[in-house]
């Protein structure tokens, strides 16, 4: 039970890593607010670990949505008073050529992948500072780091998480809220089986690949990275960033 009756808000909560998380912190004792996009997938999910005796609740939030975020934040607030984590996991694929992608593309994934994360650390970092305690996790990516070809625009928005995070965690670690980053490497997710059947069985093998343990991850590796970066465990740990990336960081470029 290492968060014990923390009150956590998970973003993209209703499929894959955000699930994932939702259900570690739920097992560790943590109270989940759950908020997707996805209503009925996100209550069906929080249906399932009420069964299993946690408190979750489900509340539909899309993060480009300035109004659902605050009353994402703010549905924490009145009922339980504090909010202790803050997951931003919420986010989308695109991919597309720099040279041919649309501005509209471009624009859809930096107000999911990035803006989002202002949104609800604006709402939520006011009521952290109050109670001098607080761990913000942004998930982000090792797109932050190597070149794949075509991901601009997502690469782009997880390297300015990466220093959103290294900004705020210097800014407001007297005030013991902490800022860190998850960085997956390639996840069986939702998000990665879409692609697997737009581009066939292949994209799996290719996945595998390049990570040097020759597997693709699992949501619940990734969530228990963002368990102990909750816990108490990591007190003394602001600014950081855990890659969960099977060594794909360590092993020369993936070529396409
Ligand atoms: N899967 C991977 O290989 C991988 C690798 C590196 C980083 N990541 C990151 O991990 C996070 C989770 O990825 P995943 O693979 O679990 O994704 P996923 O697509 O499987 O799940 C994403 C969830 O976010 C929700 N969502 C999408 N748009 C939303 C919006 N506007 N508002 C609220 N919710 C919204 C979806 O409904 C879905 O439930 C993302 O930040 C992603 O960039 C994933």
């Amino acid at each position: 039970m290492r968060l014990k009756d923390k009150v956590a808000v998970v973003t993209g909560a209703a499929n894959g890593i955000g699930l994932a998380i939702c259900k570690a912190f739920a097992k560790e004792g943590a109270i989940v607010i759950a908020g997707d996009i996805d209503e009925a997938k996100c209550r069906l999910e929080a249906e399932g670990m009420v069964a299993r005796g946690a408190v979750v609740r489900a509340i539909k939030a899309d993060v480009t949505n300035t109004e659902d975020v605050r009353s994402l934040i703010d549905s924490a607030i009145d009922e339980f008073g504090k909010i202790d984590i803050l997951v931003n996991n919420a986010a989308i694929a695109v991919s597309g050529n720099i040279t041919t992608m649309p501005e509209k593309d471009w624009d859809r994934v930096m107000d999911t992948n990035l803006k989002s994360v202002y949104r609800t650390i604006k709402a939520a970092l006011p009521h952290m500072l109050k109670r001098k305690s607080g761990s913000v996790i942004n998930i982000a990516s090792v797109q932050a780091f190597r070149s794949w070809h075509d991901w601009t625009a997502y690469a782009g928005a997880k390297g300015a998480i990466l220093s959103i995070s290294n900004q705020l965690a210097g800014q407001f670690a007297e005030d013991n809220v902490r800022f860190n980053t998850i960085s997956p490497g390639a996840i069986l997710t939702p998000m990665n089986e879409k692609r697997a059947i737009e581009e066939g069985p292949e994209f799996l093998l290719k996945s595998e690949a390049q990570h040097a343990m020759k597997r693709m991850g699992t949501p619940e590796e990734v969530a228990m990275a963002a368990v102990f970066l909750a816990s108490g465990e990591a007190a003394f740990i602001t600014g950081g960033d855990i890659r969960v990336d099977g060594g794909l960081c360590t092993v020369p470029r993936y070529i396409e």
